[in-house]
């Protein structure tokens, strides 16, 4: 623990920023398998936010890992650090005003738990975009679960790694019956339905 450090507050406050935004700052943190399409929804409903003139931002894992994670691997410690540092990162995003999306496979509910509690009540919606591990591996878009299957990958969640599912989660998209549009729409009408946007 750091010690001799002082909290500032900041002169531009959330509130601020919400109510020059006009809309809630959050996260919507998606959490599904490898190939589930965490990445696609997040981004596609991204545009959409953008479109409408809200304020959003992608956090996904792939690109995540290659800067401010390039030194975690995918054990259980790695993958911890991995969603406590996004974690940290997403608040600072929503002292921002930012609506940020979040897509990490995130496997393990304890670490999703923690997200949850970092943040204040009304700003953590966890989004489990369901599909069958069968399924992901049939898309399989970066090969992964071949390697996975042949031991060239250890740890692979889904195969050789567990996958916690979200007890209750505010949303589920099903991208195994809908499509990506289908989804931005289903997420669109419950994050409205809710009063977020
Ligand atoms: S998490 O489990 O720590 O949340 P994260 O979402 O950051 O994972 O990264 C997952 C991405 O890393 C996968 O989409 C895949 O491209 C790649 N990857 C590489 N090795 C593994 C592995 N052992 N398990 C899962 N994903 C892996």
């Amino acid at each position: 623990m750091s010690s001799n450090i002082v909290w500032h507050e900041a002169s531009v406050t959330k509130e601020d920023r919400r109510s020059k935004n006009r809309h809630h700052s959050f996260i919507l943190w998606f959490t599904g398998l490898s190939a589930s399409g965490k990445s696609s929804v997040a981004n596609a409903f991204a545009q959409r936010l953008f479109e409408r003139g809200n304020q959003a931002f992608v956090l996904d894992g792939d690109n995540v890992r290659h800067g401010l994670n390039k030194d975690l691997g995918f054990d259980e410690a790695g993958r911890k650090e991995n969603i406590r540092r996004i974690g940290e990162v997403s608040k600072l995003f929503i002292e921002g005003g930012q609506i940020v999306l979040t897509a990490f496979i995130s496997p393990y509910r304890e670490d999703r738990q923690v997200v949850r509690e970092l943040v204040e009540d009304g700003e953590f919606l966890e989004v489990f975009v369901k599909c069958s591990v069968e399924t992901c591996e049939k898309r399989d878009p970066k090969g992964l679960y071949k390697k996975a299957r042949n031991a060239e990958i250890a740890n692979f969640t889904g195969i050789s790694a567990p996958y916690e599912e979200p007890e209750n989660p505010e949303v589920i998209l099903d991208t195994e019956q809908y499509s990506i549009e289908e989804c931005v729409e289903q997420l669109t009408d419950i994050l409205t339905a809710k009063g977020y946007i």
